[in-house]
């Protein structure tokens, strides 16, 4: 389809003679149900008129919608990643001593009671050397990056924005020292839908300073996307990015960072990245089978050549050492941090 024909398919009418058919009445009836009900001239539309109109709505947005189709492709499915790093999350409050390294009392209650009791009838098989390592890794990158908040909220940030958030539930157990923040959710129509509706049917309550973008970064840049849910670009702002960059080229990456560097200094990022090692990984495997393919992979010098190019500072990436003095220290199950630590923290 060339540009003429897309944008003329846009911008096709939905003519008076439309809504006559529609709504079984003459053109100049129509008319005359369209000048402002004080109007000499004015007639009431027929009794139906809503679902008449309604039917005509909807046809007109399911020929847009395969026209947007047509152009960029089907909408893409819920992320099963995001199910399952959330699955991890609800699972360490059952199969790990206290204290938690991740405290996400909302992860159960977003799952469900189907799905928790699948959790605990597999509890055996979530204890084996992989599973542990991968669940580590999830609980601690979301516990850095939401310390690492704190910090940045201490320092003056006041927007939260997670890119790819899946099922994080940040924003449903916010701390009180968050509740000045305004928290952004970025995520590809298909996950966002999947989660907003999840909420819905959990009843989990969506507090008042939490809002929701739809980006798909592979389609349009961030600053797009951020544009249309209102956020102020010349606030100090804190970026999250986590378990995402593997499934997104190096152009979608570097342009999301892009955007992430034109906020004011004092904003800042943690993200997490696949390590080049891990190219042929069961990970990395399975991912793919699961139709979300992993694309991109650094080595941490890669990684941060590459964010010192694009104009960050203080670049840092969280030592295994670190980790396990700062969030696993005098556990008595054993759960340590994982064997590779994959996660790098950044300012503006
Ligand atoms: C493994 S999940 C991580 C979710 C969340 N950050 C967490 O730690 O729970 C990967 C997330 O990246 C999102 N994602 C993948 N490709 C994307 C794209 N092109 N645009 C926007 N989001 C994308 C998925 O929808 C999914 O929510």
């Amino acid at each position: 389809m060339d540009y003429k024909e897309a944008t003329d398919r846009v911008l096709e009418p939905i003519t008076t003679a439309d809504l006559a058919r529609a709504l079984g009445i003459s053109q100049d009836d129509v008319g005359r149900t369209r000048v402002a009900p004080a109007a000499d001239d004015f007639s009431p539309p027929p009794d139906g008129w809503k679902a008449a109109v309604a039917r005509l709505a909807g046809e007109r947005a399911s020929r847009l919608l395969k026209l947007k189709t047509e152009l960029v492709g089907p909408p893409r499915a819920a992320s099963g990643t995001a199910h399952g790093v959330a699955v991890m999350r609800a699972a360490h409050l059952i199969i790990e001593s206290e204290p938690p390294v991740l405290n996400d009392t909302v992860a159960a209650r977003l799952l469900g009671p189907e799905m928790m009791a699948q959790i605990r009838a597999r509890v055996d098989e979530l204890k084996t050397p992989p599973a542990l390592g991968l669940r580590s890794h999830v609980l601690l990158r979301s516990r850095f990056a939401e310390d690492t908040l704190m910090d940045a909220v201490a320092d003056g940030v006041e927007q939260y924005v997670l890119l790819g958030a899946g099922l994080d539930t940040f924003a449903y157990r916010q701390p009180e020292w968050a509740h000045g923040l305004t928290v952004i959710e970025v995520d590809h129509p298909g996950t966002q839908g999947a989660k907003r509706r999840a909420l819905a049917a959990t009843g989990i309550e969506i507090p008042p300073n939490v809002r929701y973008a739809d980006i798909d970064f592979e389609r349009e840049t961030l600053a797009q996307g951020l544009a249309r849910c209102g956020v102020d670009t010349a606030k100090p702002t804190f970026f999250s990015w986590l378990g995402v960059t593997m499934y997104l080229t190096r152009e979608a990456i570097e342009a999301t960072l892009r955007t992430v560097l034109s906020f004011p200094k004092g904003s800042g990022i943690v993200l997490t990245y696949a390590h080049t090692d891990s190219m042929k990984s069961q990970m990395a495997t399975d991912s793919g089978t699961a139709g979300e393919p992993w694309v991109s992979y650094f080595t941490p010098d890669e990684l941060g050549a590459m964010l010192q190019r694009l104009g960050f500072s203080d670049i840092s990436f969280l030592s295994r050492e670190e980790a396990e003095r700062r969030y696993y220290a005098n556990r008595s199950d054993g759960f340590a941090a994982p064997p590779r630590v994959s996660i790098a923290a950044a300012r503006v």
